[in-house]
């Protein structure tokens, strides 16, 4: 009796088990099938959309400026080999002098994995980098700097395209011969490394959160905007249908002799101001530290555009300039939506409004990891921005995963199942539509879209991803 007792119960606790394997068995496949269907789904909804519109007959764009020779490595192995050590307390300087300031200053952003830009002044402890950047393992160089970038990106989206910067004969080589080049030859290019990291990287005390990049320069061209004079004249020629700034984070904490940079800023002013309206303007935000920097940017540029795009850091640093005048380092890697939309609404609405007869705001594309947000002014002569939005997430994904074909299984996606279009109380809630993946709506004046961008989870490269999404974001609406 007792023994049968026994068997039965073990039998039931047998079976009771079996059926517990097999529900999370079939829970778990459940979850993955979902989450992969759900993955699949947002990817074709996007290669819908970005195939829904188709460029017009190559739309003229002109690129300003700046070119270099980009050395990249990984960033812990070059750290390892310039012998850095991982600082106790990471800290921000405006100036970098020695490697105990580089190495601060490193660790200051890779710790909250936001992307950044520095000047080293210090000529020494640069070649050194950019030597310890040379002999690390699957170290890299090619073409770089914002301009050539986008102009490379405008030119294989179809475009006829014009390149504002300096570069020697062997860099030219690696532009394409259709793309035209204003500014002349110089015998050596600048130099930009770029440290590259991936999510979850450790370097001492400090694991990374996000993939991301930082750039370090010791720039003598580019801060002087020595193409300004040629570019301007062939742009007037050109004629382009939009007019693309890019690269001016190069100014920033350079040692300028005294109001050096602002008479430079003064001239591309002019260009700015003297540019017929039919011709768009557009200029890329970058890393910028130093206050006073931004605010003659801010004045001389940013004010006198058609269009903005950024980055999750650039967006609040150029909100908290233009709101309360202080430059913000640091900010959230991954904003929430709302949040994201707040910044732009505030910042469009202080930009959109320009004197009679001048450019001003109708365009504001926010790049972050997660979504891409587009808002442009209804009334404006901006195209497609459902299919704009989508193109520049397919692209943020195609960039660091260093492919054309996108992978499902190489890709993840951030967005919840819905959100909050602002912080504000009583906003409306946006319900996340796998099969229609864009969100589009209007709000007073504006049209807002948001698409969700498949994060890459095989990370081959960040450094320049900006310029292509940017790129990519624009070229379907002029
Ligand atoms: C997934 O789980 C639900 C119940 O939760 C079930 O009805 C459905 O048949 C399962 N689908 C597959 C493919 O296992
Ligand atoms: C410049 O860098 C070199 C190499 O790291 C270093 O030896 C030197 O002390 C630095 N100069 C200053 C002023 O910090
Ligand atoms: C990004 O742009 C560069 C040129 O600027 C190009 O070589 C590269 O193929 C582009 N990548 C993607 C994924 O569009
Ligand atoms: C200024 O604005 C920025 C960005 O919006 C914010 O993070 C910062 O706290 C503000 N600073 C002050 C002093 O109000």
């Amino acid at each position: 009796m007792f023994q049968l007792q026994f068997g039965f119960k073990t039998g039931t606790f047998v079976s009771f088990l079996v059926i517990l394997a097999a529900y999370f068995y079939k829970r778990q496949t459940n979850d993955s099938d979902v989450l992969r269907n759900r993955l699949n789904n947002v990817l074709s909804g996007l290669l819908r959309a970005e195939r829904q519109v188709a460029l017009g007959s190559e739309p003229k764009v002109a690129v300003g400026f700046g070119a270099c020779l980009d050395v990249i490595g990984d960033a812990v192995d070059v750290l390892e080999k310039l012998g850095a050590r991982s600082p106790d307390l990471p800290e921000h300087f405006n100036e970098l002098e020695s490697q105990e300031d580089l190495e601060k200053v490193f660790a200051y952003f890779f710790r909250h994995g936001a992307a950044a830009e520095r000047y080293i002044k210090n000529i020494t402890l640069f070649m050194h980098l950019v030597q310890a950047t040379r002999d690390v393992k699957n170290s890299r160089e090619k073409l770089g700097g914002n301009a050539p970038m986008m102009a490379t990106r405008f030119h294989m989206e179809g475009c006829k395209v014009l390149l504002g910067g300096k570069l020697s004969q062997q860099l030219r080589k690696q532009i394409a011969p259709e793309i035209l080049v204003a500014g002349g030859d110089v015998e050596t290019d600048d130099i930009h490394v770029a440290l590259e990291y991936k999510k979850g990287d450790v370097w001492g005390n400090y694991v990374t959160p996000r993939s991301n990049r930082f750039f370090f320069h010791n720039d003598h061209n580019n801060p002087f905007l020595t193409s300004l004079e040629q570019f301007s004249q062939d742009v007037a020629l050109f004629a382009p249908a939009l007019l693309v700034i890019g690269g001016l984070q190069m100014l920033d904490n350079f040692p300028f002799t005294k109001g050096k940079r602002r008479s430079r800023l003064r001239k591309l002013h002019g260009l700015l101001t003297s540019t017929p309206r039919e011709t768009r303007i557009h200029f890329e935000m970058a890393s910028f530290a130093e206050q006073e920097c931004l605010e003659e940017v801010v004045d001389s540029v940013v004010r006198h555009v058609d269009s903005l795009g950024m980055n999750e850091q650039e967006l609040p640093n150029l909100h908290g300039v233009l709101t309360n005048g202080s430059i913000t380092l640091i900010s959230d890697a991954y904003p929430r939506i709302a949040t994201t939309l707040d910044h732009m609404r505030a910042v469009y609405s202080i930009l959109s409004r320009p004197a009679d007869g001048q450019h001003g705001l109708t365009r504001l594309h926010v790049h972050t990891l997660a979504y891409q947000a587009i808002m442009t002014a209804k009334s404006s002569a901006w195209k497609h921005s459902m299919s704009a939005a989508a193109k520049a997430a397919l692209t943020a994904n195609r960039y660091t995963c260093g492919s054309d074909y996108i992978e499902a299984e190489k890709a993840r996606i951030l967005m919840d199942q819905s959100f909050s279009t602002s912080h504000v109380k009583g906003s409306k809630r946006i319900h996340f539509e796998p099969n229609n993946p864009v969100s589009c709506w209007d709000e007073p004046g504006v049209e807002i879209c948001v698409a969700p961008v498949l994060v890459c989870t095989k990370v081959v490269q960040t450094g320049g991803g900006g310029d292509n999404v940017s790129s990519a974001g624009l070229v379907l609406q002029i």
